[in-house]
């Protein structure tokens, strides 16, 4: 089965997150990609110099054009910008049903440019959050859905990620691309079942939309495997998309990830 992935998202016009780096993820993994914007971002390799927001009926009206049509077999959401952003979905994928909604609660750019308003966090958490059968925050924003610290070490992390389990997901892949040592791990929690992913850690500057594209890779992966098997699919495309990042010359700040490693022979 091909399936149909849907993700809403903000954009970035130098290809490397948001909407442009879902579609390529979702094509690189045997997807169909389709995307309802939810702000037009000026962003690139070094930054974000602004942001339009969408009005929330425009939103809307792209979910409503997507399900009214298609069979949409999972959803992934990233940049939310705003609670009325943030009601919006909620209310149109709760009217269709939405299936595999992944949430990934992106708060600020690898930049440093925050990307949702700090009122709007309270939304993600109550409206969005119980919605989803996996959200993917890093530290930093797990701790915002928490308020309190950003947890460091691997005990602190797995306390965490229960009690983000406990804001209503499903499940909860805490990642650990912003935690120190040799390998990046990330911890799934599902309430029952706690399980580890890790790589090594690769030394590049190019880890622009890093977030984005994990996300993506388990909306494409998840009509089509078990959870934990799609989790570990989509690390180890993560992994080899960073990896073969110094492939691509492109930008001079955190550049892209190689998103068709995969599909392009190798020189
Ligand atoms: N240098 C690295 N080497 C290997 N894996 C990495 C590296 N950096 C991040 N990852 C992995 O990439 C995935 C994304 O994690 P990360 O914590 O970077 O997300 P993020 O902070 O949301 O990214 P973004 O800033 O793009 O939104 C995770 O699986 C993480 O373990
Ligand atoms: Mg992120």
């Amino acid at each position: 089965m091909i399936a149909n992935v849907l993700s809403i998202a903000g954009t970035d016009p130098s290809g490397g997150a948001g909407i442009m780096a879902d579609l390529k993820t979702f094509g690189a993994l045997g997807a169909y990609g389709m995307a309802a914007i939810t702000a037009v971002v000026a962003q690139n390799t070094r930054g974000v110099t602004g942001f339009r927001v969408v009005e929330p009926d425009v939103l809307t009206a792209q979910i409503d054009a997507v399900f009214d049509d298609v069979r949409v077999d999972a959803v992934k959401i990233g940049m939310v910008a705003t609670a009325e952003i943030a009601t919006a979905i909620a209310d149109a994928l709760t009217r269709h049903g939405a299936k595999h909604v992944v949430l990934d609660p992106v708060m600020v750019a690898k930049s440093g440019d925050r990307l949702l308003a700090a009122e709007a966090v309270a939304a993600v958490r109550d409206r969005l959050l119980p919605l989803a059968e996996i959200i993917t925050p890093n530290l930093p924003e797990a701790a915002d859905l928490l308020g309190t610290e950003e947890p460091s070490g691997l005990a602190a992390a797995i306390e965490v990620a229960g009690e983000l389990k406990a804001l209503g997901p499903a499940s909860v892949l805490l990642k650990g691309g912003h935690g120190g040592g040799p390998d990046s791990t990330d911890i799934y929690f599902d309430g029952d079942t706690l399980e580890t992913f890790t790589a090594p850690r690769i030394t590049t500057k190019n880890t622009h939309g890093t977030g984005c594209t994990l996300s993506a890779a388990l909306a494409a992966l998840l009509p089509t495997m078990p959870r934990l098997a799609a989790i570990a699919r989509a690390k180890d495309y993560v992994t080899g998309a960073i990896a073969a990042s110094d492939r691509l010359s492109v930008g001079h700040g955190h550049g892209p990830l190689n998103h068709f490693h995969e599909v392009w022979p190798a020189e």
